[in-house]
């Protein structure tokens, strides 16, 4: 579709919703308290308005709003003299909008302590912003907040430690609670230019972070510390813009998202540069959708880092590992499962006081290069895993790589009173067998012999008989089970 058709069909469209804004005798585009025109009239000055948004579609048709006034609470960046070009700096502008919409009208409260700001919103217009000191508010407790639209770019003057949006409680408003409640981040792009991260959310509960783009962190590209419930969805972070097989990998640093809180989500997310993807320290954290080609295993990086020995209660689910894996310190409640590990990449158990308590990895797919690279490893050189319960890694597939599970089948056949089955290549644990069912299977013999489960040191389970006898032996072992 060309310019002008694309023109005449706009004009069409708001003709079209002009008609039936008519029958319903609820004008479009009305605004309150204004004197009912005759239609011709709305037509035509429905047509003026849409040349003159033609015309200057960067023109701000209300002013700001005043605090305390009726008007809608849409905060304009470039009304408060922000410059959307991003050559000069924006900091004074974009923190007095900041300010205005934090401490703006409100009506009740969310948590408490948390005034309610109704779903005001900070609109950066499609512009790009220099900034040269983080965006943090004036003061804390407030709520039901979106911020959108836009781009904010760190300046050279940025502090190496800074965020672009920090939503730190300032020292004077700091409380024991909550600092924010149901702050949305939308349809940001956030460019940290080197120097620090893209957004801090400390304290907070229930905070948005949707459609974002967060490039060029050196420290984190976002960072949740205590609080509840900050979701990321739908968003891409990477310290380097690259699609990958970039010649720079090796220098990857930074990580894409830190959580140091519980209960949050992070979904659909691509991560596609950072040393670390995502590392997490907090409890009940959830992973879906999120495809992680941040550094290759091989160069040093880690996709996801499950930093919470003793308690980890992390469930990741239908990811993409790609050339990069998983590292969980002693596993306690951990579920890695329906998800996608390319290029060699694998989940290490790394042993701390060696516990290893409620993991399922299951029903994953892993595809390697035929370099004989275990699907699951473990990470003993602090010591053994010495506690292990409850521990299933079962049911995956795998090309190119060596199958390593908890549970696993096997069988031989002999003529004699011994028979033995090697599960030491495919068991994860060494020397670690907790049940064991077999059955002997004589089919040409005319003997019933005795037979017995003799020995499983060493991942080996040998069986024998008290007199010689052709036979097949089939053998099923769980290293998972205690009870
Ligand atoms: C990686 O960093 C090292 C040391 O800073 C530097 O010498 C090297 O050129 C960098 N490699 C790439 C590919 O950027
Ligand atoms: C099994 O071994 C015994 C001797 O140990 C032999 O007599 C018998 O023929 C063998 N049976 C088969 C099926 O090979
Ligand atoms: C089991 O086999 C190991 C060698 O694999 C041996 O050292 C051990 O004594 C055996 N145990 C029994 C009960 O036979």
């Amino acid at each position: 579709m060309n310019k002008m058709e694309w023109k005449a069909l706009r004009v069409s469209l708001f003709i079209g919703l002009a008609i039936l804004g008519a029958a319903n005798g609820n004008g479009y585009g009305e605004s309150p308290g204004m004197v009912q025109s005759s239609f011709g009239d709305r037509i035509r000055r429905m047509q003026e308005e849409l040349k003159a948004s033609m015309v200057s579609p960067a023109s701000s048709p209300s002013p700001s709003p005043q605090p305390g006034t009726s008007s809608p609470r849409i905060y304009r960046v470039t009304s408060y003299g922000a410059d959307p070009t991003g050559k000069t700096d924006s900091t004074e502008a974009l923190l007095a909008a900041l300010s205005d919409a934090i401490q703006g009208p409100s009506k009740g409260f969310l948590m408490h302590g948390i005034r309610n700001l109704g779903g005001a919103q900070i609109t950066l217009e499609g512009g790009t912003y220099m900034i040269s000191s983080p965006l943090r508010c004036p003061s804390a407790g407030a709520g039901n907040l979106v911020i959108h639209g836009g781009t904010l770019r760190a300046s050279d003057k940025f502090p190496a430690d800074g965020y672009l949006i920090d939503l730190s409680a300032p020292a004077s408003s700091a409380s024991s609670s909550y600092n924010y409640e149901y702050i949305t981040f939308r349809d940001l792009m956030l460019d940290s230019n080197y120097r620090g991260g893209g957004i801090l959310v400390p304290k907070s509960l229930r905070t948005s972070i949707d459609n974002c783009y967060i490039a060029h962190f050196t420290t984190n590209g976002i960072s949740v510390q205590s609080g509840h419930e900050t979701y990321i969805r739908n968003s891409f972070l990477g310290q380097h813009i690259t699609a990958g097989g970039d010649p720079g990998e090796r220098n990857f640093s930074g990580t894409a998202i830190n959580l140091m809180g519980n209960d949050n989500a992070v979904t659909d997310v691509v991560i596609f540069s950072a040393s670390v993807g995502i590392m997490i320290s907090g409890q009940a954290n959830t992973l879906s959708g999120v495809h992680c080609y941040n550094k290759a295993t091989g160069f040093g990086g880690t996709g996801i880092y499950l930093k919470l020995p003793g308690l980890t209660q992390t469930r990741i689910v239908n990811c993409y590992m790609d050339f990069t894996g998983i590292v969980a310190e002693d596993p306690v409640q951990l579920d890695i499962s329906d998800s996608f590990f390319l290029g060699d990449a694998y989940v290490v158990l790394k042993s701390v006081k060696g516990v290893a308590n409620g993991v399922n990895i299951v029903n994953n797919m892993f595809s390697g290069s035929n370099k004989g690279v275990d699907i699951v490893q473990l990470d003993q050189s602090t010591g053994p895993f010495k506690e292990i319960d409850q521990v299933v890694v079962d049911r995956n597939n795998v090309r190119g790589m060596n199958l390593r599970s908890t549970v696993a089948r096997g069988s031989t056949q002999g003529n004699g009173t011994s028979w033995t089955v090697d599960f030491s290549s495919v068991l994860l644990f060494p020397n670690l067998i907790n049940h064991v069912q077999y059955s002997v299977s004589a089919g040409t013999s005319s003997l019933f012999p005795n037979h017995c489960l003799r020995n499983t040191s060493q991942n080996r389970v040998v069986i024998e008989s008290d007199v010689a006898v052709p036979a097949s032996v089939f053998v099923t072992v769980d290293q998972g089970l205690t009870q």
